[in-house]
């Protein structure tokens, strides 16, 4: 679906792709619970032939979502999964992609499990050294997939550097942009070709849908997508999309509060006796402070570091024991929605990381992550307080 976007973040979050419902004016847009469309004559229609191939409540959605990410065209997605598998089929067997090395455990799987059955090469690197991307290069390297803070390590990739790297080499640059939301990230002005998400996330908000999203400017590629979008099936429904699309009008209040939150109780463990270390984008200490200080910007310029905070606290059984004593923090894979959770990375959304990897990425066994919701940080403070006292 393609989008127009020459108003501000917080008005677009609200009204972009909508508007008021030509049959009976309802401001919200219908949720258009239809598998099919009447023709009036074969090939006479009101441009909607079939549900998969175009549903209204999901291109408002996707006009929506285009608009925040600055973008031209959004593709939706039933998960972030399926968003990603979608992109995949632009490149073709013999291709050679460029991964981050700590993306999610499941877009990892996906590569080394799946494409390379059907012929893709993947070589899995720190993207935030540009050298270890240069030394990576191969004659038949295409695509550089990036994550951009990482999932739970929260390294950086300077992505207008390596947006420059890409284009010396004719390379697509795609961002996974779920940690960051068009709010305080948007790659595609940074220079990047695609943005794809975990709507799941941040956008929707609320952990009550998953979903996913590709959104790029150019419009042969987009043609590109809308066709594997179809042929591939891997749709959402109008009612999931009509969740995602009422959750986008309050993003740019949510993620102010998660930053917020997440500064206060990162500087919190920062100092803590019990805690080994913290790593935030948000910290001065963080080695890619500065980065996410001149690129997570808000759409007025201000910086975000988003609601991500992992710490160590020393052992696995540590680990165990703050995990199982949160109370107001729920132990639970996820991230993004109003509500705190914290998980244990190594034996949950990174499992299907062999060891041997997670080790060398620094993701150890007593490794916490929390996912900072929007409730008072002081209650949220006092919840790790009480469960750090189990120590
Ligand atoms: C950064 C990132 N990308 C992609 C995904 C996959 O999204 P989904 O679970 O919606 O398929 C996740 C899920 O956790 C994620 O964290």
């Amino acid at each position: 679906m393609t989008s127009e976007h020459n108003l501000d973040f917080a008005t677009n979050a609200v009204h972009a792709g909508q508007k008021p419902d030509s049959e009976a004016g309802a401001i919200m847009t219908p949720i258009y619970q239809t598998a099919t469309y009447v023709q009036e004559s074969p090939g006479v229609h009101k441009g909607f032939e079939y549900g998969r191939t175009a549903n209204p409540t999901r291109q408002a959605l996707e006009a929506n979502l285009a608009a925040l990410e600055g973008g031209k065209h959004g593709f939706a997605f039933s998960s972030g999964m399926a968003a990603i598998s979608t992109l995949m089929g632009l490149l073709k067997q013999g291709d050679h992609v460029i991964v981050t090395n700590n993306v999610y455990g499941g877009t990892y799987r996906y590569f080394q499990q799946v494409m390379t059955e059907f012929g893709l090469t993947f070589s899995f690197v720190d993207t935030s050294e540009l050298s270890a991307v240069q030394s990576a290069l191969q004659p038949n390297t295409r695509m550089c997939f990036v994550e951009t803070p990482t999932n739970p390590m929260l390294r950086l990739t300077d992505l207008r550097a390596l947006s420059n790297l890409c284009k010396s080499h004719d390379l697509l640059l795609a961002v996974d942009n779920t940690f960051m939301s068009p709010f305080y990230q948007r790659p595609l002005a940074l220079g990047a070709d695609i943005v794809v998400h975990s709507t799941t996330k941040y956008i929707n908000g609320h952990s009550d849908v998953i979903g996913g999203v590709v959104v790029l400017n150019d419009d042969h590629r987009a043609e590109r997508i809308a066709f594997l979008q179809n042929s591939v099936g891997a749709v959402p429904g109008p009612h999931d999309c009509w969740l995602i699309l009422r959750a986008t009008k309050t993003l740019h209040l949510r993620m102010p509060r998660h930053n917020e939150n997440a500064v206060c109780i990162a500087t919190h463990l920062q100092k803590h006796a019990e805690i080994e270390k913290v790593i935030y984008p948000g910290l001065p200490e963080h080695p890619h402070h500065e980065l996410a200080t001149r690129q997570q910007l808000d759409p007025y310029g201000k910086p975000g570091y988003g609601g991500m905070i992992s710490f160590q606290v020393g052992s696995w059984q540590r680990a165990k024991t703050v995990l199982e004593n949160v109370r107001l923090f729920a132990l639970a894979e996820s991230l993004g929605g109003v509500e705190s959770l914290i998980s244990h990375p190594a034996s949950m959304t990174h499992a299907s990381v062999p060891e041997a990897d997670r080790r060398k990425l620094g993701l150890s066994e007593d490794l916490v992550r929390i996912s900072v919701g929007v409730e008072h940080a002081q209650d949220l403070i006092d919840d790790l307080e009480q469960a750090f006292a189990c120590l």
